[in-house]
C-alpha cells in the first residue's frame, strides 16, 4: 500500500456546499489539511426546511470558489492528489449531481482515481477523522435524514441492525422545534432553549417499547409534543418541553443503543467493543453523555466525533475516498448519482424497514 495517500472530497447531497482535502498515512492515521464548508442555512430558512431547487442552484454558484479555497488552504495544486472523492447519494439529487460532476472533471482532467462515496459512509468514518476507531465498532448514525444503527466491519461494509421506521432524530428535533417557533434546522436552538428545563413536566410517548429489535419511531413524539406546544403560553413551559422532547429522543436512542450492543456483541465479541455516535444529532451534548454512559455500563469505549465533523462537512468524504482508494474500491468515471442508497444493501433488500418503492429501498 501506498505510506500516504493525499484526496480530495466534495460534499453536495444537502444544504452545505463543501470540499476537503485529507491525507491517509499507512490506511489508519488521518490528516485533515483543509475543510471548508459554505452553508446555505440562510437561503432556505424562510421556507422553513431544504429547497431542492435553491439547494442545487446555490451549490452551482459556489462549488468552483469552494474546491480552490480547499486545494489553497491544503498548500496543494492538484498535482499533489492522489483522488478524488465526490458524494454520489443519498440526497438531493440536483444538488449531489453538481458535486459529482466536479469531482469527475477534475478527476478526468488530471487521470485521478474517483471514488463515489456514499454520504452515509462519510459518517459512518467520521470518527477516524479524530482518532484511531479500530474495526468493528458499533455506530448509531444520527442525522437530519437517517437514524440507524450498524455494525461497521470496515469501508464497505456495513451490517444493519435498525433503522427508523418514520421520521430521523434529527428530523424530530427540526420539527418540534418549528412547533416552539425555533428557526430551522432547529436541533442546536432546541439544546439551548432546553437548558435548565424540567423535563419531567411533560409526558411523552415512548414508541415500539415492546418491539423485538432495535427500529426507531419518532413520529408519535413528534405529534404529542406539537399538541402540548399548541396549548403553551409562557417561556418557561416552551422550556421544559424542549428538555421533555430532548430528554425523550436521547431515552429512544439509549434503548435500542442497549439493544444493538448484545446484538454487536454477540456476532464480534470482544474486538468490537466500541460504540461510536456520528451525524448532526450526535452534536447534541445531552444525547452524547446519554450514550457515553450506556456504552460504559456495557464495557464498551465511547467515541464521538468533535462537533464540526459531525453536522455534514467533506473531511468524512475525503476520508472514505482514501480509505476507498487504499482498498483499491475505484469507480467509472460514469457512475450515476442516486437519491436513495442504503448503506447495508442486502438487509435492505431483503428486510425492507419501508416497503420498496419504485425507486428501490430507501437509506
Ligand atoms: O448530519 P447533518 O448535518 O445532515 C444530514 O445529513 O442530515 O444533520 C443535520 C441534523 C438536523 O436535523 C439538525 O437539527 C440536527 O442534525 N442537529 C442537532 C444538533 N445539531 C444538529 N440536533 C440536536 N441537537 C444538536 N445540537
Ligand atoms: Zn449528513
Amino acid at each position: 500500500m501506498t505510506a500516504s495517500l493525499t484526496v480530495l472530497g466534495i460534499e453536495t447531497s444537502c444544504d452545505e456546499t463543501a470540499a476537503a482535502v485529507v491525507r491517509l498515512h499507512d490506511g489508519a492515521r488521518v490528516e485533515v489539511l483543509s475543510s471548508v464548508i459554505a452553508s446555505q442555512i440562510a437561503e432556505h430558512a424562510p421556507y422553513g426546511g431544504v429547497v431542492p431547487e435553491i439547494a442545487a442552484r446555490a451549490h452551482v454558484e459556489i462549488i468552483d470558489t469552494i474546491i480552490a479555497r480547499a486545494m489553497s488552504e491544503a498548500g496543494l495544486g492538484y498535482e499533489g492528489l492522489d483522488g478524488v472523492a465526490a458524494t454520489a447519494g443519498p440526497g438531493l439529487v440536483g444538488g449531489v449531481m453538481v458535486g459529482l460532476s466536479a469531482g469527475k472533471a477534475i478527476a478526468l482532467a488530471r487521470g485521478l482515481p474517483l471514488m463515489a462515496v456514499n454520504h452515509l459512509e462519510g459518517h459512518a468514518l467520521s470518527v477516524r477523522l479524530s482518532e484511531l476507531a479500530p474495526y468493528p465498532f458499533l455506530l448509531l448514525l444520527v442525522s437530519g435524514g437517517h437514524c440507524q444503527l450498524l455494525s461497521v466491519e470496515g469501508v464497505g461494509q456495513y451490517q444493519r441492525l435498525g433503522a427508523t421506521i418514520d421520521d430521523a432524530a434529527g428530523e424530530a428535533f427540526d420539527k418540534i422545534a418549528s412547533t416552539l417557533g425555533l428557526p430551522y434546522p432547529g436541533g442546536p436552538g432546541l439544546e439551548k432553549l432546553a437548558v435548565g428545563g424540567d423535563p419531567a413536566r411533560y409526558v411523552l410517548p415512548r414508541a415500539l417499547l415492546g418491539r423485538e429489535g432495535c427500529d426507531f419511531s419518532f413520529s408519535g413524539l413528534k405529534t404529542a409534543a406539537a399538541r402540548i406546544a399548541a396549548t403553551l403560553s409562557t417561556d418557561e413551559e416552551r422550556r421544559d418541553l424542549a428538555a421533555a422532547v430532548q430528554g425523550a429522543i436521547a431515552r429512544q436512542l439509549v434503548e435500542r443503543t442497549q439493544k444493538a450492543m448484545a446484538l454487536h456483541l454477540a456476532a464480534y465479541g470482544g474486538q468490537g467493543r466500541l460504540l461510536v455516535a456520528a451525524g448532526g444529532v450526535a452534536a447534541n451534548q445531552i444525547v452524547r453523555e446519554r450514550l457515553r454512559a450506556a456504552a460504559e455500563a456495557h464495557g464498551f469505549g465511547f467515541a464521538a466525533p468533535p462537533l464540526r465533523y459531525c453536522t455534514d462537512n467533506a473531511a468524512m468524504i475525503a476520508l472514505a475516498g482514501a480509505e476507498r482508494l487504499a482498498a483499491g474500491l475505484i469507480d467509472d468515471i460514469d457512475v450515476a448519482a442516486r437519491p436513495r442508497w442504503p448503506l447495508d444493501e442486502a438487509s435492505a433488500r431483503d428486510r425492507p424497514i419501508h416497503a420498496l418503492s419504485r425507486k428501490g429501498a430507501k437509506a
